[in-house]
């Protein structure tokens, strides 16, 4: 999302899956993903981002259509590195491509890409999407390793994985919190150097977004289920306008 330079350069993508999410426990097309899209831009967010899974679990093929024609908002697509998504893609031309790693039983993306290990396979990937002009991430743990990687592949963007974060946040283990954010900030400042924009998600809450949104070398985050479940109680407006104003006070 370059084009949407937020003035302290640091951008909100709201992941809108976990409104398809509830829509498919239904079946039908309440609550509608693109009023979130419509919402978020209306307070502010500075892009969409939405995973269409091997499974539609989340948003569908129909949804990709229609969340662009909502808004001006560039669209960040999270997809697995496959054919399917690969031709997906090149027909939407999304803004951006995040391609994640994928298990079919997973629950959510629960590591990052092997970026390193997958280099014959990711080549020809990331050149086609970026000779489609659409922005290329890579979603990695913030390993030096993925990022020389990446650098190798062309991509121009990182996106770091924060879950491990996250979760020894949750766990009230301050020592692993500790450490975490100093890789994460090691990481984005490496990337930085190399000519590589990074951005950080997964796991992000009202409660531990701070010290990543403070590392300045992050000039985006992807944030969703926090905010989708904090939209049930506040509003999906003011569950949006409390994370960038916690992102603001960061920075
Ligand atoms: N970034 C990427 C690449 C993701 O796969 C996800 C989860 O779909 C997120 C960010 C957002 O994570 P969360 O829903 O935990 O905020």
């Amino acid at each position: 999302m370059t084009h949407n330079l937020h003035p302290n350069n640091l951008r909100l993508g709201v992941n809108i899956d976990h409104v398809a999410t509830i829509r498919n426990a239904r079946g039908g097309l309440h609550p509608d993903p693109v009023r979130a899209a419509e919402i978020i831009a209306s307070v502010g967010g500075d892009g969409i981002t939405a995973h269409l899974r091997e499974d539609r679990r989340h948003i569908r093929d129909a949804d990709i259509e229609r969340i662009m024609d909502a808004t001006d908002l560039p669209l960040n697509l999270e997809m697995a590195a496959t054919e399917e998504m690969l031709e997906i893609a090149l027909r939407h031309k999304p803004h951006a491509a995040c391609i994640v790693p994928e298990k079919r039983e997973e629950r959510t993306t629960e590591g990052g890409l092997d970026a390193a290990g997958q280099h014959n396979h990711l080549t020809s990937y990331v050149a086609k999407l970026r000779d489609a002009d659409i922005r290329v991430s890579l979603f990695i743990e913030a390993d030096p390793r993925q990022i020389e990687a990446a650098m190798m592949l062309g991509a121009p963007v990182v996106e770091f994985h924060t879950g491990r974060y996250a979760h020894y946040g949750f766990d009230g283990n301050a020592a692993g919190v500790e450490s975490e954010l100093k890789r994460i900030s090691d990481a984005a400042a490496l990337a930085a150097k190399n000519g590589i924009e990074a951005h950080a998600g997964h796991g992000l809450t009202f409660d531990n977004v701070q010290p990543i949104a403070a590392i300045a070398q992050i000039a985006e985050l992807n944030i969703g289920h926090y905010l989708i479940g904090e939209a049930i109680f506040l509003g999906l407006e003011e569950s949006v306008r409390k994370m960038r104003s916690l992102m603001d006070e960061a920075r």
